[in-house]
Order: structure tokens, then C-alpha cells, then sequence
């Protein structure tokens, strides 16, 4: 095998790619692994979860020091921030982060490929790096996981300044006077979230009739009342429909039953989804045609329909979600490897980093109805649990669904304090397909936030003992 051979070759170093390489790796495959971002990790770890995470840690701090600290009798005179140090501690995680991911390729002796990978055919890539040399390989196998992109709006054409994607968004050196946010989902509540705390004005315009329209209707209620106390403002059921750009700011247009509006403002998030990115790889080359939705087909082995070409992650069907992908990226080479690699799609959790974090799994309740499941609710609030009570931040509540008949677990769904930690216990609960009972039976140590998901267990079967 010459140098340039390789058993597989994965197109995009993302949380999908990157796992996928180092699982074939570690299965005995030589290995390649293509990026063109000039750093592993993909949008995750350069421009998606990792840096959010950091600033909505960052300005969920600011806001304990300014609102929260004082309840624990904590005086602190005059509380002020250095934004270019919130920034420069962000850059630095994904820095680490993003660097770990490139020893981690070294260490499993995996080829790191800087550049852009097209097909030749479906066992050529020829590989452009930035200065515009270009290598082409052979490989037996290929892995297609190149991810997404931000969707654009033909109205609100990104420009990074004034009109923003989530990349934008985490870059900023200034904070907003007013940051109009188009899309109530994930990324706008999330980095509404970081800029409303740090001070900004936050305005959502979501055109569906709630934010958060895939999340269950109990959810949102609540959602809606903690976000509107950190100070964000919401337009649900309202449509955007155009924006004028000035020096001295943005107008924004808006239009719903109660009918149009304007807004002025000095920054737009659009936030209104993501699309698979395949742009760059030459399809046409392998004739792969893409879906109407721009995604890859693939079939339960991750398969194209061109022989020895996969795809897993957000270029495919399903959750745009980072450990989506992972797991998809695992089971792909080990299908590639001989094993029985295999993705439990009813166990993905969601979460929303906001504060008091959202986090779901499986059926919302809504989706029970409209599937004629007939369920068991069991509901318990954080407000009398003793550790939600201690840290301050007894808002919100667990909401469990159970099968009527059979007490299996079939939706979870969590509002309140470090929500995306305690749903680990129902992923491995549903990955286990466990009943309300398993679950109500377990022994949850005391006092903990979990104990909340023990007691919606009892209440399932209307027994909750401290309600
Ligand atoms: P999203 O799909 O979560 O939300 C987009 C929202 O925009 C929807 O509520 C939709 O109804 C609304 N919308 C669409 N067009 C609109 C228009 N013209 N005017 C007003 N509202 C409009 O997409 P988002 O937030 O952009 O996130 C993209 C992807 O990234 C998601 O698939 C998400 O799963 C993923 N992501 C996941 C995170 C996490 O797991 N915590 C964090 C950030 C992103």
C-alpha cells in the first residue's frame, strides 16, 4: 500500500468525521482525514457548541454576580465586564479543544489532510490545500461527513456586521443596544440568551405560533416566562419579511395577524436552521444526486447509493446534533470494519443551554396525541427539591410520558437546573428501554436535582411522595 492508499477516508473533521476516524483507526484501518477549516472539530468546536457554551457560561456568571448572589447574602459592589476577556477565554477553549482533536488524530497514527476534498471518482480525492497544492489519494472506502451551514435569508443576506449568523454572533466586540434574532429555536434563544444577559435588548421573531415549535407545549410555557425576566422579548406567530440597512442602524420588518410592524435595531441574528453543506465535493464525479432538501440518502448502513461511499452526521437525515453524528460516525466504521455498528435513533437526547437548560427525549406529549399513543403523564416541579432549593434555582420541572399499557418510557422532557446532565439517566433509561417503575424503584441519592426525575417517575402512577 503506497502512502497515498487508505483502507477509508473521511471528508470533513467534524464531531462525525473525526469520531468515525478514530474508530476505524482503532478497528486496524489506514486512515485519512480531510478538512478545509484549518482546524479539526468542525462547526462544533470552532463556531457552534463549544464557543456558545463558553460565552453563555461566561454571561450566565455576570448574571449570578448581578441578580442571583445576593440571595446567598454575597455583596458585590459593582459588577462589571470585560468582554474582549470573554471573548479571548472562548477563543482560548476552542483552541484547546480544537488542538486536542489534531493529537488525538496523531495518536491513532490517522492522516490529517489540510485542505478540500472533491471526488475524482469513488476511489480517487484529489485534496486542494489553501495555498494551492493539490495531492490526490486512493481509498477503498469513503465517509462523507462535511456537515452544515447556516441557512441565508435572500431578505437578510449575511454580512457578519450587521446581519448575522450564529458565527457572527459569537464574535461580536461590542454588545448590541438591540439584537433582533429571526428564529426562536436553538441557536436564537441560545445566543439571545448570552446578549440579553450582557445587556443588550433581545427581540425574537419566530414565524411558527411558539418558539421552540419541535419542544413540548410545557415546555415553551415555561421557557417563554424565564426568558422574558432575563429581559428577552418574543413575536411567535409572526413572519419576517424584509430588512433596510443604514449606518446609523437596521429596520426591521415584521408581519403577523395583529398586522405589520417595524423594528429598529443595530444587529440581526438569523437563526432560522441549518442545511447540509456538500459544496466542493464533486458529486457529479460519483453521480451522487442529493435529496430536495440538499441532504445525502443513505440506507440503514450508511450507505449511498454509490458503492464504498458513506455519509453520516448533518449531511443526512435526522437531528442536526453533534453526538447524532458522533454515534453515526462510530456505527460507520464499524460497519466499514465487519462489525455491527448501530445507532439507537430513540435515545438522542436534545438539550437547550439556556438557564435553566431544556432537555428532551423521545415524544413530546403533543406528538403522543397526534400518533393516538395513549400515555401516562407523570409531572414533579424542581420548586420542592431540597438541592434545587440550595442552588437558588428551584424553576422548572420533569415531565415524563409512559406507555398506558405497557409503563415503558416513550418522552422526558426537562426544564431547570443543569437539565442537559440529568437526562444522561433517561438516554441510558430509554437506551435500556426502561419503565416509569425501573426508574421510580432506583435508588437516587439525596439530596440531588435527580431526585425530581424520581419523584415524575412516582407520578406517573400518581405515588410522588413530596408533592
Ligand atoms: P432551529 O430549527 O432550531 O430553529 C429555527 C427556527 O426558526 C424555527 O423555530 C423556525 O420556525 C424559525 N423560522 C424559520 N424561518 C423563519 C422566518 N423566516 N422567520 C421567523 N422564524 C423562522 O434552527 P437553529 O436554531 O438555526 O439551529 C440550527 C441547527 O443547529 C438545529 O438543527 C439545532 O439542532 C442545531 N443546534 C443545536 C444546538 C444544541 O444542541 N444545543 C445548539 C445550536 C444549534
Amino acid at each position: 500500500m503506497s502512502e497515498l492508499d487508505f483502507d477509508v477516508t473521511v471528508i470533513g473533521g467534524g464531531p462525525g468525521g473525526y469520531v468515525a476516524a478514530i474508530r476505524a483507526a482503532q478497528l486496524g484501518l489506514k486512515v485519512a482525514c480531510i478538512e478545509s477549516r484549518g482546524t479539526l472539530g468542525g462547526t462544533c468546536l470552532n463556531v457552534g457548541c463549544i464557543p456558545s457554551k463558553a460565552l453563555l457560561q461566561s454571561s450566565e456568571a455576570l448574571y449570578q454576580a448581578q441578580h442571583k448572589l445576593h440571595e446567598h447574602g454575597v455583596k458585590v459592589k459593582e459588577v462589571t465586564f470585560d468582554l474582549s476577556q470573554m471573548m479571548k477565554r472562548k477563543d482560548d477553549i476552542v483552541k484547546k479543544l480544537t488542538g486536542g482533536v489534531e493529537f488525538l488524530l496523531k495518536k491513532n497514527k490517522i492522516s490529517y489532510f489540510k485542505g478540500l476534498g472533491s471526488f475524482v471518482d469513488n476511489k480517487r480525492i484529489k485534496i486542494k490545500s489553501s495555498d494551492g497544492k493539490e495531492t490526490e489519494i486512493v481509498t477503498k472506502k469513503t465517509i462523507i461527513a462535511t456537515g452544515s451551514e447556516p441557512i441565508e435569508l435572500s431578505m437578510a443576506p449575511f454580512d457578519e456586521k450587521q446581519v448575522l449568523s450564529s458565527t457572527g454572533a459569537l464574535a461580536l466586540d461590542k454588545v448590541p443596544a438591540h439584537l433582533v434574532v429571526i428564529g426562536g429555536g436553538v441557536i436564537g434563544l441560545e445566543l439571545g440568551s448570552v446578549w440579553a444577559r450582557l445587556g443588550a435588548k433581545v427581540t425574537v421573531i419566530e414565524a411558527a405560533p411558539h418558539i421552540l415549535p419541535m419542544m413540548d407545549k410545557d415546555v415553551v410555557r415555561t421557557m417563554k416566562k424565564v426568558l422574558a425576566v432575563e429581559g428577552m422579548e418574543f413575536h411567535e406567530g409572526t413572519k419576517f419579511t424584509n430588512l433596510s440597512k443604514s449606518a446609523s442602524g437596521i429596520r426591521v420588518f415584521i408581519e403577523s395577524e395583529s398586522g405589520k410592524q417595524e423594528l429598529s435595531c443595530d444587529k440581526v441574528l438569523v437563526a432560522v436552521g441549518r442545511r447540509a453543506f456538500t459544496k466542493g465535493l464533486n458529486l457529479d464525479a460519483i453521480g451522487l444526486t442529493l435529496e430536495k432538501n440538499g441532504k445525502i440518502k443513505i440506507d440503514e448502513h450508511f450507505q449511498t447509493s454509490v458503492p464504498g461511499v458513506y455519509a453520516i452526521g448533518d449531511v443526512v437525515d435526522g437531528p442536526m446534533l453533534a453526538h447524532k453524528a458522533e454515534e453515526e460516525g462510530v456505527a460507520c466504521a464499524e460497519i466499514i470494519g465487519g462489525k455491527a455498528g448501530h445507532v439507537n435513533y430513540v435515545a438522542i437526547p436534545n438539550v437547550v443551554y439556556t438557564w435553566p437548560e431544556v432537555a428532551s427525549i423521545g415524544l413530546t406529549e403533543q406528538e403522543a396525541q397526534a400518533k393516538g399513543v395513549e400515555v401516562k403523564i407523570g409531572k414533579f416541579p424542581f420548586a420542592p427539591n431540597g438541592r434545587a432549593m440550595a442552588m437558588g434555582e428551584a424553576e422548572g420541572f420533569v415531565k415524563l410520558l409512559a406507555d398506558k399499557r405497557t409503563d415503558k418510557l416513550l418522552g422526558a422532557h426537562i426544564v431547570g437546573p443543569s437539565a442537559s446532565e440529568l437526562i444522561a439517566e433517561l438516554a441510558i433509561a430509554f437506551e435500556y428501554s426502561a419503565s416509569a417503575e425501573d426508574i421510580a424503584r432506583s435508588v437516587h441519592a439525596h439530596p440531588t436535582l435527580a431526585e425530581a426525575i424520581k419523584e415524575a417517575a412516582l407520578a406517573v402512577d400518581k405515588r410522588s411522595l413530596h408533592s
